[in-house]
């Protein structure tokens, strides 16, 4: 084939991916390696194991990758990684890898923006133009941006304290919901989602953050507050332990869950009518891109259906397996600015991570 090829490597968090992909974005061979099920033991990511879990397995997930591509190194066109925002830590074992990789098989290398991996990645799967509008929301994120180009993205609000993922997960555990055998294997946000489906959203009331704030920003630390002081009540109330609230679980969820689709959906809608007002979309099939670990919740997907649907614009929403972290998304950001010859570097170029 005389297609461009191209590996993308992920370890900006908690996920080890890596992905060979044809320029036109087919995915030839995949292969990522999840902590979570560390992470969820130990109650949230330590960065010092996320960085030993991720440089114990990328090599074996790279080799992967490519064995399953059937792809020869000397066969690629270049290596995408990511090098920002992410921890620390987790960015220097994929970087530190790519680095060596690209000079010991000479190619060239394509630093890759984490979350603009996440905006694009809609491309590969559906023939959207730019510019677009994209909401971005996961337990590292929550952003509205336009993509204007792919490298060209327009920031039109960020979360100004946590992420909607963050609180969903802090909530869950603060619930001790894997200690519910039906959420026993469940990330916060899915454990959130399966109990709220049997609760009543109505029985405890919070307010909807930042209802005063002209901005499409996000805020959810207030939110977990609320939520927080709530179970403490209930605790109280019926004298037991922390922890262990058996009685409204279902209910406080589904209420968590209805005020930060709510929030979502109001400050996209503020973005939307700001796009519009000011000639930021095109006139003709609008669109909004949802992705993110969050994005996979149906609550909030329904939420933002509402807000597209009274603003005439499309909703498009990559599977689950695209919204969450993983090596494709980094490669395809690789073959978009490949087509484009934007950001590539010789191999001998000495690339720093950059935590933000
Ligand atoms: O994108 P992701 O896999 O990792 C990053 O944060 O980058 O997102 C993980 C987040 C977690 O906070 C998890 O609780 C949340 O996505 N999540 C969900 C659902 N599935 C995962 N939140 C709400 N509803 C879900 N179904
Ligand atoms: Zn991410």
């Amino acid at each position: 084939s005389c297609s461009r090829l191209v590996l993308g490597i992920e370890t900006s968090c908690d996920d080890t991916g890596a992905a060979v992909l044809d320029e036109k974005g087919a995915i030839l061979g995949e292969s990522l390696h999840s902590q979570k099920e560390v992470h969820l033991r130990t109650g949230g990511i330590i960065p010092t194991v996320a960085q030993q879990l991720h440089s114990e397995n990328i090599e074996r997930v790279v080799q992967e990758a490519l064995e399953r591509s059937g792809v020869d190194p000397s066969q690629l066109s270049a290596v995408a990684t990511t090098v920002k925002p992410g921890l620390a830590l987790s960015l220097s074992i994929g970087l530190k890898f790519s680095q060596r990789f690209v000079r010991q098989h000479n190619k060239p290398f394509i630093p890759i923006h984490h979350m603009e991996a996440h905006a694009l990645t809609a491309r590969m799967l559906h023939p959207i133009a730019f510019p677009f509008l994209v909401l971005l929301i996961s337990g590292g994120h929550s952003l509205l941006a336009v993509a204007r180009g792919v490298d060209d993205f327009l920031l039109l609000g960020y979360s100004l304290d946590e992420s909607p993922g963050d609180i969903l997960d802090k909530v869950a555990r603060r619930l001790s919901l894997t200690k519910h055998p039906q959420c026993s294997t469940l990330s916060g946000g899915q454990a959130i989602e399966l109990l709220a489906k049997s609760g009543d959203r109505m029985r405890f009331r919070f307010t909807t953050p930042m209802g005063q704030t002209h901005d499409c920003c996000f805020s959810f630390a207030g939110l977990r507050n609320q939520v927080t002081m709530m179970i403490k009540k209930k605790e109280a109330e019926e004298g037991i332990e922390q922890g262990t609230l058996l009685s409204c679980v279902n209910d406080i969820a589904a209420a968590t869950q209805h005020t930060v689709a709510t929030h979502l959906a109001k400050r996209t809608h503020r973005a939307i009518l700001f796009c519009q007002a000011n000639g930021l979309l095109p006139a003709s099939s609008p669109t909004l891109v949802l992705s993110g670990g969050v994005a996979s919740n149906q609550y909030i997907r329904k939420a933002l259906t509402v807000i597209t649907e009274t603003t005439g614009l499309h909703l498009l929403c990559p599977p689950a397996k695209f919204c969450t972290d993983n090596g494709v998304m980094i490669a395809w950001n690789g073959v978009e600015r490949l087509r484009e010859g934007k950001g590539i570097l010789p191999p001998n170029v000495d690339v720093f991570y950059e935590p933000k």
